[in-house]
């Protein structure tokens, strides 16, 4: 189906900022983007600076605002025509929800509550239209050495944000079967890629390694995740947009299971040839550290609905996207300084504050 508004919702985030670069830059779209994003700590502007310059005011809008607000969502929808969203805002990390799970109620659960209120308001019967919901694989819970999880999979979240986007999950469902709201939904596995704030594990770990400082992997480093390039997440999404069947739910994959201790050897080896540094010396620096509590063990996505019926491809290899994102996170010092001074807050208030 072709849409001519759509939101984005935390396009600010990792994601969010690489997903409306993927619509504006490799695919047919010609419509418009709105992004509503509250810049929280893991939201930047400058993710997006480049699309913000050739676009804002034309075919892209940023709003600066909190997916929470019932009125302000209200009015976007209907400022814009809005006849789609792709809502990925949420407290993303899972670290954060341990030590302060209460945002990730606010935004994940009562966020996404609020904007499917906004849209059966303002939609009303329309059939034209589409709620997609982006979520991870983690609302499955942790699997053992064997098996994938599925879209029939039964729901078993386990720490405070897979449990929050699994509420979401159900949400917008309901609002399918209750209120006839067209949605689709997707679960994705772990992405990599630029831009992705520094605190999660690939780009803490080349941060870490550029600096000399230690690696930290949890527990006995034996965790398995199933990682994904970015885009190849956005390409999935977008498809599932265009082509997807209302009320359904796809499972997006890697089919590339990776043990975190594998991963971060992986990495200092690509960083030490990329760099030239001593790869003993890279490889030194991992320590291993107190386990994540409830650290889930395995995550693995059978993806098979999404190729069969819909045709999607991963398309990039696993060592050409981390050498890329090694590449990128090394050439983008200023962005990750800018982060970590909280310089980007700085120069938010100074571009956002009027708007
Ligand atoms: P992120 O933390 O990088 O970005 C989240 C964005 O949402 C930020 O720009 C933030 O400012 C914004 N935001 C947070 N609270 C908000 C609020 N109340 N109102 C408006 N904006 C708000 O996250 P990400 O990694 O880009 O993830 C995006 C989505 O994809 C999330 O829904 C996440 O659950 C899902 N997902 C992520 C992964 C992954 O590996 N990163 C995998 C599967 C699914
Ligand atoms: P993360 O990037 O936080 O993603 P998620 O928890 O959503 O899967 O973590 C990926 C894996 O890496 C997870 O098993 C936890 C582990 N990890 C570490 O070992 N050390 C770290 O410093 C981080 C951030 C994660």
């Amino acid at each position: 189906m072709k849409f001519n508004n759509i939101l984005i919702t935390g396009g600010a985030g990792f994601i969010g900022s690489n997903l409306i670069r993927y619509i504006f830059e490799k695919t047919d779209f010609t419509g418009r983007i709105i992004n509503l994003d509250k810049l929280t700590y893991a939201g930047n502007p400058l993710n997006i600076v480049d699309i913000e310059q050739k676009e804002h005011g034309k075919r892209y809008f940023f709003e600066h605002g909190d997916i929470c607000d019932y009125d302000n969502d209200v009015r976007i929808f209907k400022q814009y025509d809005v006849d789609a969203i792709i809502h990925l805002a949420a407290e993303s990390h899972v670290d954060r929800s341990i030590i302060g799970p209460g945002e990730f109620i606010r935004t994940n659960i009562n966020g996404t509550f609020a904007l499917l209120e906004a849209c059966c308001s303002v939609w009303k019967d329309r059939k034209d239209v589409r709620f997609h919901h982006v979520s991870t694989d983690e609302v499955f819970g942790s699997l053992g050495a064997v098996g994938y999880f599925t879209e029939t999979t039964a729901y078993d979240p386990r720490s405070p944000y897979s449990s929050s986007k699994a509420s979401s999950d159900h949400l917008v469902r309901a609002y399918f079967h209750t209120y006839g709201l067209p949605i689709t939904l997707t679960n994705c596995s772990n992405n990599y890629g630029p831009y992705q704030f520094p605190e999660k594990l690939i780009p803490v770990m080349i941060y870490n390694m550029r600096d000399r400082k230690p690696l930290p992997v949890y527990g006995d480093g034996k965790n398995i995740r199933d990682w994904l390039y970015v885009e190849d997440h956005n390409s999935a999404v977008w498809t599932v947009l265009q082509n997807g069947k209302i009320g359904e739910s796809y499972n997006i994959g890697g089919e590339n299971e990776w043990e975190n201790i594998k991963l971060v050897n992986t990495l200092c080896e690509i960083f030490a040839q990329e760099t030239g540094a001593d790869e003993a010396e890279i490889k030194g620096l991992i320590t291993f550290v107190k386990d994540r509590p409830g650290h889930d063990r395995r995550y693995a996505i059978d993806c098979s609905k999404l190729k069969k019926e819909l045709d999607w491809r991963q398309s990039v290899d696993f060592n050409r996207g981390l050498r890329k994102t090694v590449r990128w996170y090394l050439d983008n010092i200023k962005w990750a300084e800018s982060i970590r001074s909280g310089e980007y807050l700085k120069w938010i208030e100074k571009n956002y504050k009027d708007r």
